[in-house]
């Protein structure tokens, strides 16, 4: 089956915070061929090549790459918005006794199921999550992405220490059961595995040295984590491992500093450690809802950015405060004013695309709308509310028109979901 879509097809030719916002580009159509984006370009061009194709007009509405979420916690969806903590005491109160009861395969499958029907409601089509230290609820979530036919990552969270009974696991444990998902599921239809150490605090350095063994012996996985989240998370690291330089020294030190490394957070960083990510090329993710919510602190995009870091945007569900990526551009947003600098448009839907897609190292796959990716996209409606379709009708250009549904929209602004060359909803 050949799909023509028409609308305002939105797509980037290079990286805007190097490139500019000239680095965005209208088209009036798409030709999706099976799972891929054949063709974009006029509508009577796509059209007078393509006659056979079944034409799907969305009239004004924007066409877009699907939202990529770099870094969530598919198991904290039910406790999203919980009241009052910061990092610490919100993970012993909230998380880990939520995390507890993924022991049950049938709730992990429940809670999976409801996550990505959220998140694609909201125009997510791909994420990285964390699962629990439980097998079951990788398999969870890889069998309901499996199902929808979604490109997504995820990995069982490895903790041998400072966590409750019944959430740890040993390094031989952690080892033996992400090697054993991983064999099941890295490379199946459109899943990866990502080995997942929570933490330092959470990770003896025995298991941080076979999860790094591991990684060594995969290296085409990538490998998740969180990284200087908190001052009182930095302090407490500083105490388990004393003899590291610093956080990263932790990972770096058992293997786990490399090219596809993402590290969640990365906000108190010190001078050797963005060095040391910045030569290898990690991939550091910003969580901003997350920052706020939680009180971690504001991530330095501005100027990670112009020292040439890669980094992916992500909600972090739910120390996260929203599954949708645009309320996580308008956090993006609203904190680079904090530090002076007001992100363009262009940037903010970059970084939730392309960006995110770049931190996973899969822009080859997904994140644009350009001939050859996997045909993942939305249609968004940008009047979705009367507050959004006044101030979008006095835009004079396509960002002022789309600015609007980035601070105050919602799921309501998405009309249509493709996913691999079918629309699902
Ligand atoms: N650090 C370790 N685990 C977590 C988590 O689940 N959420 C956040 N925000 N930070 C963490
Ligand atoms: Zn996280």
């Amino acid at each position: 089956m050949t799909d023509l879509l028409l609308g305002q097809v939105l797509s980037f030719t290079a990286d805007p915070f190097v490139a500019g916002p000239e680095a965005a580009r209208l088209e009036e159509g798409l030709v999706i061929e099976g799972e891929r984006i054949l063709a974009v370009g006029p509508a009577a061009k796509l059209r007078a090549a393509h006659p056979g194709a079944r034409v799907t007009d969305y009239g004004q509405r924007l066409i877009s790459a699907g939202f990529v979420d770099a870094h969530v916690h598919f198991p904290q969806t039910a406790i999203i918005a919980s009241w009052g903590k910061r990092l610490i005491d919100w993970l012993n109160t909230y998380t880990f006794p939520e995390e507890m009861r993924f022991a049950d395969p049938a709730y992990a499958a429940e809670i999976a199921a409801r996550y990505l029907d959220l998140t694609l409601a909201h125009g997510t089509t791909s994420v990285c999550s964390f699962a629990t230290i439980h097998p079951a609820s990788v398999d969870a979530l890889m069998t309901a992405a499996q199902t929808r036919g979604q490109r997504i990552w995820t990995g069982k969270t490895c903790m041998d220490r400072n966590a409750p009974e019944g959430l740890r696991d040993s390094a031989q444990s952690a080892y033996d059961d992400s090697a054993r998902l991983l064999a099941r599921w890295h490379g199946v239809d459109r899943l990866s595995y990502v080995i997942t150490p929570r933490f330092s605090p959470t990770s003896t350095p025995d298991q941080l040295e076979a999860l790094g063994a591991l990684w060594a012996k995969h290296p085409d996985c990538l490998m998740q984590t969180h990284l200087s989240e908190q001052i009182d998370e930095i302090a407490w690291v500083r105490g388990l491992y004393p003899s590291a330089r610093d956080y990263l020294d932790t990972y770096e030190h058992f293997g786990l500093l490399g090219p596809g490394g993402l590290y969640g957070h990365a906000i108190h960083l010190e001078a050797r450690e963005k060095d040391r990510l910045r030569e290898v090329d990690a991939s550091l993710i910003h969580c901003p809802t997350s920052n706020t919510f939680i009180g971690s602190g504001i991530f330095d995009m501005a100027g990670l950015m112009a020292a040439g870091h890669r980094i992916g945007l992500a909600t972090d569900t739910g120390g996260g405060s929203s599954f949708s990526m645009l309320r996580t551009m308008a956090a993006a947003y609203e904190l680079g004013q904090l530090r002076g600098h007001a992100l363009h448009p262009a940037e903010l839907w970059w970084l939730a695309t392309q960006g995110s897609a770049r931190s996973l190292r899969a822009d080859h796959q997904i994140g644009n709308v350009v001939p050859g990716l996997e045909a993942d996209l939305i249609i968004l409606d940008l009047a979705s509310t009367p507050a959004i379709a006044q101030a979008s009708a006095r835009a004079e250009t396509l960002w002022q028109a789309i600015f609007p549904t980035i601070m105050m929209g919602d799921d309501r602004a998405i009309h249509a979901t493709w996913v691999n060359g079918h629309l699902i909803r």
